[in-house]
């Protein structure tokens, strides 16, 4: 299987196509997580990434079209993968449709996340991740059920996005109204875009989507 998440940032498509990997049986591909490694690791991508991303602005297009192409031939890729995050520009789709015809593979699907900008902004101003794990929690939304403790390992340290500040945030969603959301219409033209209610309850956006990988003829692997 081979899918797009598409949505501005706070949508859920981190949220969702994690449970997506576990379901199908995939690789969840979230060029934003590979970026925070690079910066992390203080690589010559990460030092070029960095204020960028702080800024709430994209990354080039070079960078990421290379990230990916070296990304979608890994062994996890084998059985397909989720694209989170990518791609965010008519460049990038075009690169990556460029990519996919190269190594024969067909895109499934492109999914759309619909939620208003308003909610928006207040899933991203209360995410918080584990710092061992990585797993997602939020303020209001999904506590870990053990106060200060991390449900998946038991962690006890939490860490916030420094992109996630209310300032750049709203830069971000200009990001996307600007440049990704034109991708859009180049997927419909494509007849492969399917637009998924997000402001619905986690558990019922991951039925909704899996409803459009059924009608597709993608059943979960794991049930
Ligand atoms: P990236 O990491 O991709 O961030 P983003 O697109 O801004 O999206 P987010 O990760 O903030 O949101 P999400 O949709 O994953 O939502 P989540 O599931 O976490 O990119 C970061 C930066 O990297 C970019 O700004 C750019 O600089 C750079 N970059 C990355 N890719 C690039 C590219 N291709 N080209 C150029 N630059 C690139 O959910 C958010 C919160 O809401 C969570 O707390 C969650 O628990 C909660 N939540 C989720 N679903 C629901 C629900 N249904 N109901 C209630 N709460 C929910
Ligand atoms: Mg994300």
């Amino acid at each position: 299987m081979e899918l797009i998440l598409l949505g501005p940032p706070g949508a859920g498509k981190g949220t969702q196509s994690k449970l997506l990997e576990t379901r199908y049986g995939v690789a969840q591909i979230s060029t934003g997580d590979m970026l925070r490694a690079e910066v992390k690791a203080g690589s010559p991508i990460g030092l070029e990434a960095k204020s960028i991303m702080d800024a709430g602005k994209l990354v080039s297009d070079d960078i990421l079209i290379r990230m990916i192409g070296e990304r979608i031939h890994r062994p996890d890729c084998a059985k397909g993968f989720i694209l989170d995050g990518f791609p965010r520009t008519v460049p990038q789709a075009e690169a990556l449709d460029k990519l996919l015809h190269e190594t024969a593979v067909d895109l499934d699907a492109v999914i759309e996340l619909k939620v208003d900008e308003a909610v928006l902004v207040e899933r991203i101003s209360g995410r918080f991740t584990c710092a061992k794990c990585g797993t997602g929690y939020h303020d209001t939304f999904k506590r870990p059920q053990r106060e200060g403790v991390c449900d998946v390992c038991g962690g006890t340290e939490f860490i916030r996005r420094p992109d996630d500040k209310a300032e750049t945030v709203h830069a971000r969603l200009e990001a996307y109204n600007a440049q990704t959301a034109p991708i859009l219409p180049y997927y419909r033209a494509q007849g492969r875009l399917h637009v998924v209610d997000g402001m619905a309850d986690m558990a019922d956006v991951e039925a909704e989507i899996e409803a459009v990988l059924r009608k597709i003829g993608i059943p979960p692997a794991v049930s």
